[in-house]
């Protein structure tokens, strides 16, 4: 069998990717040079400093200006926030000052201001999912949180997690992995031809759902196919079989106005380094305290956070202090912006995307039509072209990022990934380019 963690022939790999985007020349000089001297940024166009306040209804010029609190090279077309977001300088800058600091000065007390920032990230994690501190893990990323959730619940012989399988395989293998180990069972319900609607994903999931059942492990948007979940309708019918849920939000959170409070998952996870465009290795596990006393903590070491499941939960040592006081940052950013309008921002883009490329003839949408069943991935078979092909087109001669599926069976094609640093020009030349090699082939 394959191993799940390893890039597999569906994506283009992490190296792959970086040999296409080779940046060089001015790019790379900017790389080098931008922290020595913040003027570098300037004369590249960045800037670090204080967006204005976000308009009534935000303009192209707007959004422009969010982009130059952005490093990537303003020729570079980045659509690929499913994988991996770049870090908005505001946060980028906190974490250099932070390291700096601390290197100057090693001494306990700038090493509880430190510690200092991390509560400061839980408190703005917290309010920013619409949540208590209490209830706030600072994970490595979405594969910990939801191994924590594995690892940690008391499950054995004659229990059922249910899965699907859709999830990734922090979601799906780690399950299966366990099981073998504890002796539950694990039941997985398969993925949709398309999306079924609300009452379709619901009763998919409830059909599954027997007496043994303990878990609900569910993704809320699907990495393959830019499905939408309704999380908070799943939440609510485990909920009231007496099923615990965990969902896996990788792909929601930093994209959607989240409000935790209002669906009621047991466990929610995430990724600062994706859609919240924070530090890299630094992520979200959301414990309900309705089930604090039903899950235990997998690592126990010192230095715990200072409140509610923090204190049992986030002892796992020494750890980058530094970077996870960068995440309240990153999380003002997107704060100071505001929530909902990225969200809009991101659908947008990706409704302009699933508007005029299902326009070209021959181009088969995997990802939903509807724009309510979907949020910012748009996943789509570009006729008969090969999509590493065509990944290759666009990195090297648009300067386009984009993920490539090429698993003839599963829903092969590209998948764009639009955010809120994306132009409406990245979003046009994107379409143009398409059309371009689907009318002359590559
Ligand atoms: C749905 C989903 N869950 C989990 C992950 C894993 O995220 P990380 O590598 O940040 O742990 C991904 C990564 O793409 C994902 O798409």
């Amino acid at each position: 069998m394959a191993d799940p963690n390893q890039p597999t022939d569906r994506s283009v790999s992490r190296r792959d990717f970086a040999r296409l985007l080779s940046i060089g020349g001015a790019s790379a000089l900017l790389t080098d040079r931008a922290f020595a001297d913040g003027s570098t940024l300037d004369a590249f166009g960045f800037t670090s400093a204080p967006l204005p306040p976000t308009p009534q209804a935000p303009d192209e010029k707007f959004w422009e200006s969010v982009r130059a609190r952005f490093l990537v090279p303003k020729d570079v077309g980045f659509l690929n926030a499913a994988n991996l977001c770049p870090v908005s300088l505001p946060s980028l800058e906190a974490h250099e000052r932070n390291m700096r600091r601390y290197e100057a000065s090693p001494s306990a007390d700038a090493r509880s201001e430190l510690m200092k920032g991390r509560e400061e990230a839980r408190t703005l994690l917290a309010a920013a999912l619409r949540v208590t501190p209490e209830e706030i893990v600072i994970v490595r990323n979405t594969t910990e949180g939801n191994n924590f959730v594995s690892s940690g619940l008391q499950l054995g012989a004659g229990d059922e997690v249910i899965v699907w399988a859709d999830n990734h395989p922090s979601n799906l293998a780690a399950w299966s992995t366990k099981a073998s180990r504890f002796g539950f069972t694990v039941v997985t319900v398969p993925v949709p031809q398309g999306h079924p609607g609300t009452a379709g994903y619901v009763d998919l999931f409830a059909k599954a759902i027997t007496p043994r059942t303990r878990v609900l492990a569910i993704s809320h948007i699907s990495s393959n196919s830019g499905d939408l979940l309704p999380a908070a309708e799943l939440c609510a019918m485990a909920r009231q079989r007496g099923v615990m849920s965990l969902v896996d939000g990788a792909q929601a959170f930093g994209v959607l106005d989240l409000d935790l409070g209002a669906m009621q998952p047991d466990f929610y996870t995430g990724s600062m380094h994706k859609w919240p465009c924070g530090p890299k290795e630094k992520g979200l596990l959301y414990v309900n305290k309705a089930v604090h006393e039903r899950i235990h903590p997998t690592i126990v070491g010192l230095y715990a956070g200072a409140v509610g499941i923090s204190r049992r939960f986030e002892a796992e040592g020494q750890r980058d202090d530094a970077s996870i006081a960068a995440v309240s940052e990153a999380l003002k950013f997107q704060g100071g912006i505001g929530r909902a309008e990225i969200e809009k921002r991101s659908r947008a883009l990706a409704t302009y995307f699933v508007t005029e490329l299902g326009k070209l003839d021959g181009v088969r949408m995997w990802t939903s039509t509807d724009a309510t069943q979907r949020a910012a991935i748009v996943i789509f078979q570009p006729g008969s072209l090969d999509p590493r092909r065509l990944v290759t087109a666009l990195a090297q001669n648009d300067k386009i990022v984009v993920t490539g599926r090429a698993n003839a069976q599963d829903r092969p094609g590209l998948r764009l990934s639009p955010h809120f640093y994306n132009t409406m020009a990245d979003a046009e030349r994107t379409v143009a380019a398409i059309k371009r090699y689907m009318a002359s082939g590559v």
